[in-house]
């Protein structure tokens, strides 16, 4: 793993696997917005608990954010810190484990699907150069999975997961309504009762040399939504009109970004998101990531409703479980996966 070896007595400089030569997924040829950017924030309270007009309100502000940024902090979530700082907790407490333990969810990078995976960089099967990144990925819907260590971790993680994928959902019917979809006709199209949810914690520690380390090049999620909280380290810029953004951690605040199968959905009004990940000489990051997608045997296709003699459908359609499948297992890049359906 990047802990160990970042551990390690005596390391100092970064072996040939872990230097990347492309100076695009080092980040070097696009330019980094330096000025502090008003990033859309959605009050999620005031969407489930307001009256209809101050829910009408928040659902054009959420379509606003959703079609010019692709990206907003969702405040007032009602999700307590206590929960939140228990699941950063227990993953650190995860990652604390020996090699040994950890052993026996590693990552082979052919059996994607398995539901605890445990990892360095992104697919190693296809990966030439490694990023600085250590992983764990569980499925926890619908059928819940947690790793035996440490102790608490099933607890914690069964409460967080189940408030992230109620707070998830109700963003979801929000974003229907923003573009004139029901609620109810798409959890049923999409079979959003049986989503397909899946909870990663990325780990990146201190780099000695973060100038030539990745730490996940740029890429979009393959899901509908992403729910995403970060410990208080920078590293997260997300791509906006050709500048990359860096989005500062804020307190009791969540980041969500549109997904692959969203910009699917609503034909190409809602357009999955570019970002990355860069590294830190100093502090460990943390990054706890919250996927959700229509079930895995859902054929997902634009919305009927959206396509037009005006709007043809933008994508053809594909089962979401050989999207993911083909998207684990390969190289991530871009849109590389989204861009196959055009
Ligand atoms: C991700 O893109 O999955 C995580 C990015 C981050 O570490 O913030
Ligand atoms: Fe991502």
């Amino acid at each position: 793993s990047v802990k160990e070896l970042s551990e390690a007595p005596s390391f100092t400089s970064l072996p040939q696997f872990l230097v990347s030569h492309n100076p695009r997924e080092r980040g070097e040829l696009e330019p980094v917005c330096d000025a502090d950017q008003e990033i859309p924030a959605v009050d999620f309270d005031l969407l489930v608990n307001g009256s209809p007009d101050q829910r009408s309100q928040v659902v054009r502000e959420l379509g606003r954010a959703c079609r010019d940024w692709g990206f907003f902090m969702v405040v007032n979530h009602g999700v307590c810190e206590g929960l939140t700082e228990a699941m950063k907790q227990t993953f650190a407490e995860f990652f604390d484990l020996t090699a040994e333990e950890k052993g026996e969810y590693e990552d082979d990078g052919v059996r994607v699907m398995s539901p605890i995976r445990v990892g360095t960089s992104f697919n190693t099967a296809v990966d030439k150069v490694r990023y600085w990144r250590d992983y764990l990925k569980i499925i926890v819907h619908p059928v819940f999975h947690s790793p035996a260590k440490p102790p608490t971790f099933r607890d914690i993680s069964q409460e967080y997961t189940t408030r992230m994928r109620a707070l998830g959902t109700e963003i979801l019917k929000g974003i229907w309504e923003s573009l004139g979809l029901d609620g109810a006709g798409m959890t049923l199209a999409l079979n959003l009762n049986s989503c397909f949810q899946i909870l990663v914690a990325n780990l990146y520690p201190p780099c000695p040399q973060p100038e030539l380390a990745m730490g996940l090049p740029p890429h979009s999620d393959y899901g509908l939504l992403t729910v995403l909280c970060q410990n208080g380290v920078d590293g997260l810029q997300v791509k906006h009109e050709g500048k990359w953004i860096p989005v500062k951690p804020r307190p009791n605040s969540f980041l969500v970004n549109i997904g692959d199968q969203m910009e699917i959905v609503s034909n190409g009004r809602y357009k999955s998101v570019l970002h990355r990940a860069v590294l830190s000489g100093k502090s460990t990051r943390m990054s706890i990531v919250t996927l959700l997608a229509p079930s895995l045997e859902t054929v997902v296709a634009p919305a009927p409703l959206l396509v037009s003699s005006k709007n043809p459908a933008a994508f053809r359609g594909m089962r979401f479980g050989d999207f993911i499948e083909y998207q684990q297992s390969n190289r991530l890049k871009d849109k590389s996966v989204l861009d196959l359906l055009r």
